[in-house]
Order: C-alpha cells, then structure tokens, then sequence
C-alpha cells in the first residue's frame, strides 16, 4: 500500500452510507483519521440521526483506525465551523476534505418547487462551500490541503428531473476552478468527483444487474488518488464499474468574423465552424479565452499586441 495517509485528518461529509461512508473506511484503512460527518436523514434530505455516522466510526474502530462521528448538516456553516473545531482539537489538522453529502428532490423544471430547488443547491453547492470555507484558513496556514467536490453526470450533462441537482452540481465544478488557482501557493490541491454507484440514490434507477455491477467500492480508489500527497489538481474524473476517465470542459477555436459581418445571419451561416471540435483546447484559467479572442482580432485586424 503506497498511498497512505499517516498523521493526517480528512473530513468526509455525507459518510454514514453509500459512497461517502467507502470514502472513509479507505481513507482510514490507509491511516488517516476521519471525521465521519453524516445528517442522517432520508434521501430527500428530510430527519437526521447520528447513528449511521456512529455505525462507520464503530468500522473503523473495530479495523484498527481512529475515527469521530459527527452530525452536522453541511448546509449549516455554524454547525460545520463546529465540526471543523472538533477535528482540530482532537487531532490539530485538516487535510483532506471529500465533500460528498447529498439529497435529491427530483421533479422536472415545471414542477418542482422553488424551496426543493433552494434545498438541493443549499446542500450541493453551499454544503461544499460551507466545509470548505471552515478548513480552508487551516490548509493555507500548514501550506497542505486536499479538496475533493462531488459533482455528477448531471451537472455536467443533465439529466431528465433533476434541474435543481444539476445546477448544484455543476456549481462545485465552477467552485473548484477558482479555488484551484487560489489554492496552489499553499499547496491545496482542488478536484472533482464524477460518480456512478449503486446506493440509496439510485435506488429504483437501475436494473438490479446493472446496480450489482456499481459497488460504491469501486469509486472510492478515485477520491484515494485524488487527495493523496501526489494529487492532481482541477481535474473531474469520473468513476463506475471498475471504470475510471477524466472529464474535459474545452473550447472550440471558433471563428472571427469582420467589423461589417458581426450579426446573428453570419453566425448562423458559420455554425458549423464555430462547433468544429478540431483543435479544441482546454483553457487553465478564464482569461485563455479572452487571449484566443484577443490574439486572434489583433492578427486579423493587423494590430500588433505586447
Ligand atoms: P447516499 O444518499 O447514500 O449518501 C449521501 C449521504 O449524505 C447520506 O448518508 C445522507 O445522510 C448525507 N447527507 C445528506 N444531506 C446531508 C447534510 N445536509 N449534511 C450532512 N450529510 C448529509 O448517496 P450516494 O450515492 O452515496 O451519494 C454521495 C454523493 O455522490 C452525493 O453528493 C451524490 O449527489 C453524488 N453522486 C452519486 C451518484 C451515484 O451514482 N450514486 C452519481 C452522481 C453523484
């Protein structure tokens, strides 16, 4: 076992089953000390108990690890703020956070309530927001830190009913972008989680061949690799079935249409070009777009740059 995880303090939200609770028992099987945050509460998010969270704890006992169990809900940033504490005045640091708690409140756009929308973005989004804010004074601080969102299929290509989720979703991915260049000085590497399990969230989703095939298990050496010491950064890989790939978000080169064509019949009349993968890059920041834009008018107008 090469990766490991020695002296070290990860968080895990949402890890009282499914995905999150495999995240931890790894985690702790490779010797780090876990927090092991779970609400508690149905799929949609409704009730709480701290017993699953307590279940996994009591796993990671009975391997030999060191684990403390904790309900905070991560919508909540005071009861985060306080989980966080706990974790240092147990164990002095953070690491390692795998922000992986969830719910669904599926119902296509024209049904679904705007407070189920809320809900999900809340827990999504301001739930990876919350946790990461708590730790991320500390991590710049030890000059060490290693942040894992778990964004989904549905952010990034939607799925029928789950508008809400998918907005979530894919605001963790825009959230790493950011936190990627700002963490680098301190060493905080920033990634992303595309996964595909059968747990309580797919329950009924799939056919049972299919959701045998998608042991959560199989996910979790992805979120290994991706806050271990060696991590990559701003990456989103995606994992199922034994399956691991990388997600790319790239942009076409386009084209550049002359002062006297800029109208909506020119771009129309060269879509083709415009949506021509040839030559597709993927940018390391927002301002490579501005540069492709930039590079390529001053070229074409003669206007000479720095
Ligand atoms: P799950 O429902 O088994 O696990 C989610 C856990 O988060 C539950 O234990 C739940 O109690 C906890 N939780 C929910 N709200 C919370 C809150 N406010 N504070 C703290 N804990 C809370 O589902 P699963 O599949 O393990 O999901 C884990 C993550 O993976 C989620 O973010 C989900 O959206 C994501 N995901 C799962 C996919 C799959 O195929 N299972 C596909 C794409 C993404």
């Amino acid at each position: 076992m090469t990766i490991r995880f020695d002296d070290q303090v990860a968080i895990v939200t949402g890890a009282g089953g499914g995905l999150g609770r495999c995240h931890a028992l790894e985690l702790a099987r490779r010797g780090a000390k876990v927090v092991v945050n779970d609400l508690g509460g149905a799929r949609d998010g409704s009730g709480g108990s701290s017993e699953a969270a307590r279940a996994v704890v009591a796993e990671i006992e009975a391997g030999g690890g060191d684990a403390i169990a904790n309900g905070a809900n991560v919508a909540d940033y005071h009861q985060v703020e306080a989980m966080v504490a706990e974790a240092v005045d147990q164990w002095g640091r953070v690491d390692v956070l795998v922000n992986n708690a969830g719910i669904l409140r599926d119902k296509s756009f024209a049904k679904v309530s705007l407070e189920d929308f809320q809900l999900v973005v809340d827990v999504h989004l301001m739930g990876s927001v919350n946790c990461t804010r708590a730790v991320w004074e500390i991590m710049r601080e030890q000059k060490y830190g290693r942040i894992v969102m778990t964004t989904s299929s549905t952010g990034l290509y939607g799925n029928f009913g789950q508008s809400n989720y998918g907005a979530a979703k894919l605001g963790v991915v825009g959230f790493m972008n950011t936190l990627h260049l700002e963490g680098q000085k301190y060493d905080i590497r920033v990634n992303c989680l595309a996964p595909v399990a059968a747990t309580r969230m797919t329950e009924g989703l799939m056919p049972e061949e299919a959701l045998a095939l998608l042991q959560p298990e199989y996910v979790t050496p992805a979120v290994v690799f991706l806050v271990s010491p060696d991590a990559p950064s701003r990456q989103i890989i995606s994992a199922g079935a034994g399956g691991y790939a990388r997600v790319y978000l790239e942009e076409t080169p386009g084209i550049w249409l002359a002062p006297d064509e800029r109208d909506a019949d020119h771009l129309a009349a060269n879509w083709e070009k415009i949506t021509d993968k040839s030559g597709a890059e993927e940018y390391q920041d927002g301002s490579g777009q501005s540069m492709k834009f930039l590079t390529r008018a001053a070229k074409e107008l003669g206007i000479k740059t720095g």
